[in-house]
């Protein structure tokens, strides 16, 4: 079996509802990038960050997998298929996906303030009530805050996600502006005959070298085109 590996970001969660970043009326138009998504913000005003990822979960909570995560699922039948994401959200196990890194960390998980990454401190939230209250401590006893990595912060996914990305004989890229590192630059770890499918409706900069297919389409319509284009490979 071929390994087939995605990169998806914010534009493959689109069509289910929940915001990009940073198209036009994007998240990081309403709200400002440094409050509530750098460790220096959270430092400045936790309640406004814990409330910010708050309301995030809550509306988590109302949206369901499109059908560009389903597909991508549906691929294991003929491919080897890991998926690195940026996203936070969990419509990618929603849709039946395997093996999944997340880059940016788990909306639906809190962890320690003090150490972020220690695996003993991170937990999983209650589905019914996915809520951080000011007060509520991990178990190391420093407050609880989300499971993200925020800018300023280390990325500890990236290795294993290099991994992957190195071993890929497909890589598909869906939804993602490519300017947040290091996710940006995992396409350099792409081997000279890992063929590169980018899905977006948009254009994205990225290095014409790397001999890239672009498909002009958003997730669900793209990933139908990619299914086609993959019927004859596997
Ligand atoms: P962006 O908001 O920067 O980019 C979204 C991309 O999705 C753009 O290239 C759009 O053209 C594309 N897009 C829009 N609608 C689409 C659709 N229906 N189907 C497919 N693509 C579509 O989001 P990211 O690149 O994911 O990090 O942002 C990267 C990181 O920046 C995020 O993980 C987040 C943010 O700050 C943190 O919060 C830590």
């Amino acid at each position: 079996m071929k390994k087939l590996v995605f990169l998806t970001g914010a534009g493959m969660s689109a069509e289910s509802g929940i915001s990009t970043f940073r198209d036009s009326g994007g998240l990081w138009e309403q709200y400002p990038v440094e409050a509530v998504a750098s460790i220096q913000g959270y430092e400045r005003d936790p309640e406004l960050v814990q409330k910010f990822y708050n309301e995030r979960r809550q509306q988590l909570g109302s949206v369901t997998p499109n059908e560009g995560h389903k597909l991508v699922a549906s691929l294991e039948d003929k491919f080897k298929v890991s998926v690195i994401t940026q996203n936070v959200d969990d419509l990618h196990e929603r849709a039946g996906s395997q093996h999944i890194i997340h880059l940016h960390g788990e909306l639906m998980k809190a962890t320690s303030s003090r150490n972020p990454n220690d695996p003993n401190c991170i937990v999983t939230l209650p589905a019914d009530n996915p809520v951080i209250h000011m007060g509520d401590k991990a178990k190391d006893g420093s407050q609880l805050r989300p499971f993200i990595v925020w800018f300023g912060e280390s990325v500890p996914m990236i290795e294993p996600a290099i991994e992957e990305v190195s071993r890929a004989d497909i890589l598909v890229v869906i939804g993602t502006s490519l300017n947040v590192y290091p996710a940006a630059g995992l396409l350099n770890f792409a081997n000279s005959r890992c063929k590169i499918y980018l899905i977006d409706p948009n254009p994205v900069p990225y290095d014409p070298s790397l001999g890239i297919h672009h498909i002009m389409k958003g997730a669900s319509k793209g990933m139908e085109e990619l299914c086609q284009l993959l019927v004859n490979e596997g």
